[in-house]
């Protein structure tokens, strides 16, 4: 980081949830239902992954879609901040078998990929770390991970409600999807990621991803607060 400017965004400084502390871990782990074995799973085959193939995956948390994607034959590159997820997912992948992942401490806005450029790139649940600015830069840094028509896979809270509905749909949200404490994310959950982190409109993201030299091949708005982006590098 010596050489970063001044002005660099201090990645350290992480918004929202303490991913730091490994109690904090173990529950996310639990409660991430968005993300189990066979989620990602299905995730890896839909996106066509499969023995030879490089994959990249920013924010990989506690390493469920990693261990998948190496299950499947792929190498995977593993890249989240937080020590005590890697930690998590290390001791995840050895008891899966999965061997060919890579585990980097770093972040969005600092991991230097090294060796061949990717064919697939993923990220899941994180970018809402970033504040606007921030993402561009990472959109940026991804493209420039990925080889010419490799594959980029964004799913994120990112908001396709029309902007002057943000009360009802914030509020409508939350009660449809907020869980009793101890099976899930809880409507206190909820409330402190819309406070506390940023999530962006899905007409910003998606000029962004533009920007960034990408085409966007499939977007599906899963719920008003939640979408996902399957976009490729353009060569
Ligand atoms: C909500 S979790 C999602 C994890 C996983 N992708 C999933 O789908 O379950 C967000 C993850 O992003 C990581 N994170 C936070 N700031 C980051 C940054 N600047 N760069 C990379 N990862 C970051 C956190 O440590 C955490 O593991």
């Amino acid at each position: 980081m010596a050489s970063l400017p001044a002005w660099y965004f201090d990645e350290s400084r992480m918004a929202g949830i303490d991913f730091n502390d490994a109690t904090v871990v173990e529950i996310f782990d639990r409660n991430q239902l968005s993300s189990t074995p066979q989620k990602e799973q299905d995730l890896v085959s839909q996106l066509g992954i499969c023995s030879g193939h490089s994959v990249i995956e920013l924010g990989a948390g506690t390493g469920t879609f990693a261990i998948q994607a190496s299950l499947a034959g792929a190498s995977v590159n593993a890249v989240d901040i937080s020590q005590a997820m890697l930690t998590y997912a290390q001791h995840k992948a050895q008891k899966s078998g999965a061997i060919n992942i890579k585990f980097h401490q770093a972040g969005f806005l600092s991991y230097k990929h090294e060796g061949d450029l990717a064919n697939f790139l993923v990220t899941k649940a994180s970018l809402h770390i970033l504040p606007d600015f921030w993402k561009m830069v990472a959109f940026l840094r991804m493209a420039s991970m990925l080889k010419p028509n490799g594959v980029f896979y964004l799913r994120d809270a990112i908001f396709s409600f029309p902007p002057a509905e943000y009360e009802t749909a914030i509020d409508e949200t939350i009660e449809q999807i907020a869980k009793r404490e101890g099976e899930g994310w809880t409507a206190k959950d909820y409330e402190g990621h819309v406070r506390e982190e940023y999530s962006t409109f899905s007409w910003i993201i998606e000029g962004m991803l533009r920007q960034a030299g990408f085409n966007i091949s499939d977007v599906q708005y899963l719920t008003p607060t939640v979408a996902e982006y399957l976009c490729i590098k353009v060569a």
